[in-house]
């Protein structure tokens, strides 16, 4: 969470700050602040809010060369001004910016900072005065290398000296950071997407280096000094991918993309004879495991179930789905030729990489599957497969969730070709159809947004039912709800809800009912006529061939086992009208962040 920029060049560089940040918002958004530097010093602005609040704070005519800039997810001390980046050391001589936790600062604060009066409650501080109190006798460089080596945790760090004008120093460890090249300038940025207005040219850092940023050149060095040479890439983003256009929100706009990127994952995953292709050492490790453990964090878990269903319909292999922050602490008894396979639309989240990084040192192997080329969990594993959905900025995840189903349904289609089971459908055709069942759903907003009214306006809560792959749908829909609407809102098994939950149904309780499984579909009609009789309002959603008389939505028709990638699109704009008429902040609802880099 949180996200930092930099820049080093010649023109003023609040407005590429501030910008920059407007971008990194989704990284946390409870406060936010800049440093600029300039022949009067260093000087700081910094609010509780947003980004909008802190440009107001920004005085006009403050001009300045460099600076650094922050956007905050609060982990260490409430969300105020004074725990707003930028800190400073004592003297006011280093002022930094940092993403991530400093699992060991209290204990470097008892050994090294006694008698140093803090400011604020962060752990960030910390290293700012341990920096100033190191910088006595030894070059900044030094000071800060030495600093860094007694960090544990993770960390994202721009630092400026006042008495060095010319100089940004960076520094990574786990959290990301990537230096930005140009014509008399270099920038840093938590993601390329912050920086895409000044350059689409990147350098990739790695954990534990420091980086010493000018305006016309880039050293990397590790932290015993030593320097590393690493080539430049060009990010393959364009700005209007990174743009809302004419959209009032990303999310729907992400919601929107969700045909054309089905499209564009079976043109990615297609070789130059049309036919669909993974990388063969990817197939021959998944045909190696006795069995599959899908890891992942919130959509992505969910993303994980219907994943699990593919690989054991489709290609006959076993598979568990675990959520990240629970695997980590209490590992099951794993199988004899475990694969892993973590999910992250972002590639960052701290509790799928802690899981990583004990799996590695079990030997084990890994795969991710991520919409970040190039991300921490990517690099870190073994195989990555793409999602190619985008740059997904809204908080709710909606493009990213349907792009790992399309793309686990694709390596499972591929993994069974290969083992010789057969498979009864073209799942590039099926995706196909697909695509256009969901152009049909989100062109049919009027209607999703009478559904928000007619059956969210004033409710306190919402059950959504389903069974089979309709009940995994069932909770990405509830977690859709109450994240950007604050309804509270559950995913249930259609028969599970009568063994307790269903004494919260009180008259005009909405319940949401998912009917696209046929085997299942008179169990899930007993269910909603369950809660029926106690008085509840049902929203029937039933695939088409399926409906009866009275249902709320009826899907277009796809293959039994894609349902899931065109029963949630209702799902989501339920959720973004109600999120709506609420007048919730539907892109970056409370309390949340869409990378989240803590545990
Ligand atoms: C955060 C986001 C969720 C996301 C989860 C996992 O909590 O708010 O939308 O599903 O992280 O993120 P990942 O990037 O690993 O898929």
């Amino acid at each position: 969470m949180c996200g930092i920029v930099g820049y080093i060049g010649e023109l003023d560089s609040k407005e590429i700050l501030l910008k920059g940040l407007e971008k990194l918002e989704y990284r946390g958004y409870d406060s936010a602040g800049i440093a600029v530097r300039n022949e009067d010093g260093v000087t700081i602005f910094k609010e509780k809010g947003r980004i909008a609040d802190l440009r107001l704070a920004v005085e006009d005519d403050v001009h300045s060369k460099t600076g650094i800039g922050h956007t905050r997810w609060a982990t260490h001390g409430v969300p105020n001004q004074i725990n707003a980046h930028p800190h400073q050391s004592e003297s006011g001589r280093y002022t930094l910016v940092h993403n991530g936790v400093i699992e060991n600062y209290h204990i470097l604060q008892k050994e090294h900072l006694q008698g140093v009066e803090m400011k604020s409650d962060t752990d960030t501080e910390v290293i700012v005065q341990l920096l100033e109190k190191f910088s006595n006798g030894m070059t900044t460089a030094e000071a800060f290398r030495h600093t860094l080596s007694l960090l544990h945790g993770s960390y994202a760090i721009a630092l400026l000296d006042s008495e060095e004008a010319q100089t940004i120093y960076v520094a990574k460890n786990k959290s990301p950071l990537l230096v930005g090249l140009g014509e008399d300038f270099n920038v840093v940025a938590s993601d390329a997407m912050a920086m895409l207005q000044v350059t689409n040219e990147y350098i990739e850092l790695h954990d534990q280096e420091m980086v010493i940023v000018k305006k016309d050149s880039v050293e990397i060095q590790k932290l015993d000094g030593s320097i590393v040479g690493r080539e430049s890439y060009i990010a393959e983003l364009d700005l209007s991918d990174i743009e809302k256009g004419t959209y009032p929100h990303y999310m729907l706009k992400e919601i929107d993309e969700q045909p054309a990127v089905m499209r564009k994952i079976i043109q990615a995953y297609q070789n130059e004879q049309d036919e669909l292709e993974i990388d063969d050492a990817i197939l021959s490790a998944i045909n190696k495991a006795d069995r599959l453990y899908i890891i992942a964090a919130g959509t992505s878990y969910h993303a994980g179930l219907v994943g699990k269903e593919y690989f054991e319909k489709i290609a006959g292999i076993p598979v568990e789905v675990h959520i990240a922050s629970e695997f980590g602490y209490n590992m099951p008894l794993l199988s004899e030729n475990p694969l892993f396979i973590f999910i992250t639309q972002s590639g960052e989240t701290a509790d799928s990489r802690q899981v990583l990084v004990k799996i590695k040192k079990l030997g084990h192997t890994t795969l991710t599957v991520t919409n970040v080329k190039g991300s921490t969990i990517s690099r870190e594993s073994d195989y990555t497969l793409l999602l190619h959905a985008g740059p997904e900025i809204a908080v709710a995840s909606t493009k990213a969730y349907t792009a790992q189903i399309a793309v686990l349904a694709i390596t499972a289609a591929l993994v069974a070709k290969n083992t010789g089971h057969s498979v009864d459908f073209d799942i590039v055709q099926e995706i196909g159809i697909v695509a256009n069942a969901m152009q049909a759903l989100v062109d049919s907003k009027e209607e999703m947004e009478q559904v928000a009214r007619d059956f969210l306006a004033t409710t306190r809560n919402a059950f959504f039912i389903g069974r089979n792959l309709d009940f995994c749908v069932s909770m990405e829909g509830a977690l859709k709800l109450k994240e950007i609407s604050y309804i509270q809102a559950e995913g249930f098994a259609g028969g599970e809800l009568k063994h307790g939950t269903i004494a919260l149904i009180e008259d005009g309780t909405p319940v949401f009912a998912l009917a696209t499984q046929k085997a299942v579909s008179l169990n899930i009609r007993g269910n909603v006529k369950e809660v029926v009789a106690r008085g509840a309002n049902p929203c029937i959603i039933a695939m088409e061939g399926m409906e009866e008389e009275g249902d709320t939505i009826i899907l277009p028709k796809v293959h039994p086992l894609l349902t899931p990638l065109i029963s949630v699109i209702p799902l989501q704009l339920i959720s973004y009208y109600a999120s709506l008429h609420r007048d919730c902040d539907v892109d970056k609802p409370r309390n949340l962040a869409k990378s989240v880099t803590v545990e």
